[in-house]
């Protein structure tokens, strides 16, 4: 298939396009490298073989998003292209809702007059905000929290929407919980300008030596050690789920919702330990006051993803780690800086 990524320049969608191309799929890269660099695509092709086709694109410029589809035939579409920064979208609601929902009907309208009419969507476990219990199945109420969470809804909502009306539109809406961790051969994964928000980069940060200490966002949780549960997915894994909802879109005559996950909840000191495993590296932290908006213990039911997609997470804990630490030390500072291989040396 020659498939269209957006945002594919980016953490997810830069995975995704290696696994694609070794699924045999043809990918081409559509991103405004808001919040990437244009440094993945050179990795990407030396993964791949091949230099990645990409086209600079912002998804809120309609007339472009409609051009990228002028000269190219397309079977399906994988939409990563986000802003997905939590915080951010509280100071900046409108801007998140202005790039995520309005660059997604651009898309949308585009696929439609080209007659494009498969797509997978990187939705997000966020849509579930605070959920009653766990493991969180996908009929369990959606209560997003923040303006990040109500765009991913809205999105999702958008696309459901289409799929009942367009017998020949066809979509899945894929759930993701926390993805981590990198290729294995060291040269992509997540490069978070400025201080991280989220735990593993956070720290990756720290055993690389960028940091000093991991604050952990409270010690009084209701969980196995008193710290925040999270269902962590190895970013490989995830990207194989894409081309397997790819292939569930071609062969099924209907659309879903699904979660990725693991199904299994791992502690914020219970990743630290691991991640003091993989490395060899002592991870200094000290327990600091939870942080707004955050909730006790999230983690997927990945039934149904195993049912419809065939689907099931592979990679543990040891393995997240071990990738997400080899990338970090072949690349200290990220893109846009020498790699030094994984013994230490430029
Ligand atoms: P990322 O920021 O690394 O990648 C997103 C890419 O989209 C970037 O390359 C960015 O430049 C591009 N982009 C953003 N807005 C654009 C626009 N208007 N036009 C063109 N390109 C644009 O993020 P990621 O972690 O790879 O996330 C990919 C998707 O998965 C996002 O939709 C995100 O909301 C979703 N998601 C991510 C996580 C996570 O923890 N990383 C969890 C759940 C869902
Ligand atoms: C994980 C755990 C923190 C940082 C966020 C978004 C969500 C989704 C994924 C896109 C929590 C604790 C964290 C730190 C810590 N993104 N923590 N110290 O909050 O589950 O999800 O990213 O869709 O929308 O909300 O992930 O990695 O930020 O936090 O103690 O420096 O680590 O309290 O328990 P989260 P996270």
């Amino acid at each position: 298939m020659r498939i269209l990524v957006t945002g594919g320049a980016g953490y997810i969608g830069s995975h995704a396009c290696a696994v694609l191309a070794g699924r045999g799929h043809e990918t081409v890269i559509a991103d405004s490298f808001v919040n990437s660099s244009p440094l993945v695509l050179d990795r990407l092709g030396g993964i791949l073989g091949v230099a990645p086709i990409c086209h600079r694109v912002d998804l809120r410029d309609r007339g472009a998003v409609a051009s990228l589809f002028a000269g190219t035939r397309f079977d399906a579409v994988v939409h990563f292209a986000a802003l997905k920064a939590v915080g951010e979208s509280c100071a900046r609601p409108l801007a998140y809702f202005d790039n995520n929902i309005c660059g997604t009907i651009h898309l949308l309208q585009a696929m439609r007059e080209a007659g494009v009419g498969r797509l997978v969507f990187s939705s997000s476990a966020t849509v579930y905000g605070d959920p009653d219990s766990a493991p969180v199945r996908e009929d369990a109420p959606l209560r997003v929290t923040n303006p990040y969470g109500r765009s991913k809804l809205v999105m999702e909502q958008l696309i459901e929407d289409l799929c009942e009306r367009d017998p020949d539109f066809r979509a899945i809406n894929l759930r993701y919980f926390n993805p981590v961790g990198a290729h294995p051969c060291g040269r992509i994964g997540e490069d978070p300008g400025g201080e991280p928000n989220n735990l593993m980069p956070y720290i990756s940060q720290v055993a690389v030596g960028r940091r000093d200490c991991l604050a952990v966002y409270g010690g009084d949780w209701p969980t196995v050690d008193g710290t925040g549960v999270r269902d962590y997915i190895h970013v490989m894994d995830l990207a194989r789920a894409h081309a397997d909802a790819l292939e569930f879109l071609l062969r099924e005559e209907r659309s879903a919702t699904v979660n990725l996950g693991t199904g299994r909840g791992v502690s914020v000191l219970q990743l630290v330990k691991a991640f003091e495993r993989a490395s060899g590296r002592r991870i200094p932290y000290r327990i600091a006051e939870r942080r707004a908006g955050d909730v006790a213990e999230v983690y997927a039911d990945p039934v149904l993803a195993e049912a419809l997609l065939g689907w099931r997470a592979e990679l543990d804990v040891d393995a997240m780690c071990r990738d997400a630490w080899r990338w970090q030390r072949m690349n200290p500072h990220g893109y846009g800086f020498p790699e030094v291989d994984a013994d230490g040396a430029e």
